[in-house]
């Protein structure tokens, strides 16, 4: 008789995600900051399950809007998970993505909509027809046609409940470039140099990366009824201060997010090391008027008491931003003691 399996170990409890808060008075769009990417992932995918439950009670479907690149990759995956657990449903849920390069074919391995159909759309229970990508593939004549076809399409949908974004190093989202204003629309742009550099190395060479995208607009973006900007390591962390904590400025499409009432930025802590109140964590400026709300919440990966473990060890120039964040605050939590 075959011996039987040994049991399982118990399940680790899973906590409240970790995140940092602390004054954020020099920040105009409303930030939270997260040790660990998976904690962010997490916390993402969370929001979006609230709002599809939410708006399919309400309306019998939601509508997301989706961005491509290496930081919601996580997300994805978070939501795959709770899709395959049975806690989400996406028969109901009509996708919008932001944008896809141009000229380019759906098979292509650089299309955005092969990476959301391997990333994501085959994983869970969407229908085919609920899926919009902007098309790469239609003749430059008809470009202008199928870009307002797009933004009619968000409108007959009932508009974006939840928008999903990352940022390029050069403030984009979407494609939305430098010089790209607030009434933007849908349609086809010229990419930056700095962002075809980014996507040379996937391209094997800059230039093989086209010249050109489509993408929905800055005006399309913010009628999205809800707003997440996502960003992770350290090389976004300039444009994320300068998106956070810089006035509003066409040089930076990120910056129109602050004239949205319901924005969210997600970060990881190298993403957020340029803002002021980890960069300069000077009692004058990490402190509010309400004192410092500093709070370091237990992740899921903690199996002890203590808050903030991780089974990653914490480079040197995170771990002693964090130890000065704290102690601006005037705390002597360290990141294995703290807990809330
Ligand atoms: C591309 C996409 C953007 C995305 C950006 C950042 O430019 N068009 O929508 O936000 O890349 O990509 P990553 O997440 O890989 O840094």
């Amino acid at each position: 008789m075959a011996k039987a399996p040994p049991p399982l170990p118990p399940a680790v409890r899973r906590s409240p995600p970790t995140t940092i808060e602390s004054s954020r008075d020099r920040e105009r769009l409303r930030t939270v900051v997260f040790p660990e990417h998976s904690d962010l992932a997490r916390a993402v995918a969370e929001r979006i399950v609230e709002v599809i439950h939410r708006e399919t009670r309400a309306k019998g479907r939601a509508v997301l809007g989706l961005a491509t690149g290496s930081t919601p990759l996580g997300v994805y995956e978070e939501l795959i998970r709770r899709h395959q657990a049975g806690d989400v449903d996406f028969s109901h849920v009509i996708t919008f993505n932001l944008d896809e390069y141009y000229p380019m074919t759906p098979d292509s391995p650089h299309s955005y909509r092969r990476y959301m159909w391997e990333n994501f759309f085959a994983h869970v229970n969407i229908a085919k027809q609920n899926v919009h990508i902007p098309d790469g593939t239609i003749p430059r004549e008809r470009v202008a046609d199928a870009c307002a076809a797009y933004e009619e399409a968000i409108r007959a949908a009932g508009g974006i409940d939840f928008q999903l974004l990352g940022i390029g190093k050069t403030g984009h989202v979407g494609f939305n470039e430098p010089g790209s204003d607030a009434t933007s629309r849908t349609r086809i742009v010229t990419l930056d140099t700095l962002t075809r550099k980014d996507a040379a190395a996937d391209f094997f060479g800059v230039e093989n990366v086209p010249r050109e995208a489509l993408t929905m607009g800055v005006a399309t973006i913010l009628d999205a009824k809800e707003i997440a900007l996502l960003a992770t390591g350290e090389h976004k962390a300039a444009i994320v201060a300068r998106a956070v904590e810089g006035e509003i400025s066409t040089d930076v499409a990120a910056t129109f997010l602050q004239r949205h009432q319901s924005v969210t930025v997600y970060l990881d802590l190298p993403a957020a090391d340029e803002l002021t109140r980890i960069k300069t964590p000077a009692p004058s400026t990490a402190r509010s008027s309400t004192g410092c709300a500093t709070r370091f919440v237990a992740g899921p990966s903690s199996r002890r008491t203590s808050g903030c473990s991780s089974s990653r060890p914490i480079p040197m120039t995170t771990s002693s931003r964090w130890a000065a964040f704290s102690a601006s605050c005037g705390r002597t939590r360290t990141r294995s003691s703290s807990r809330t």
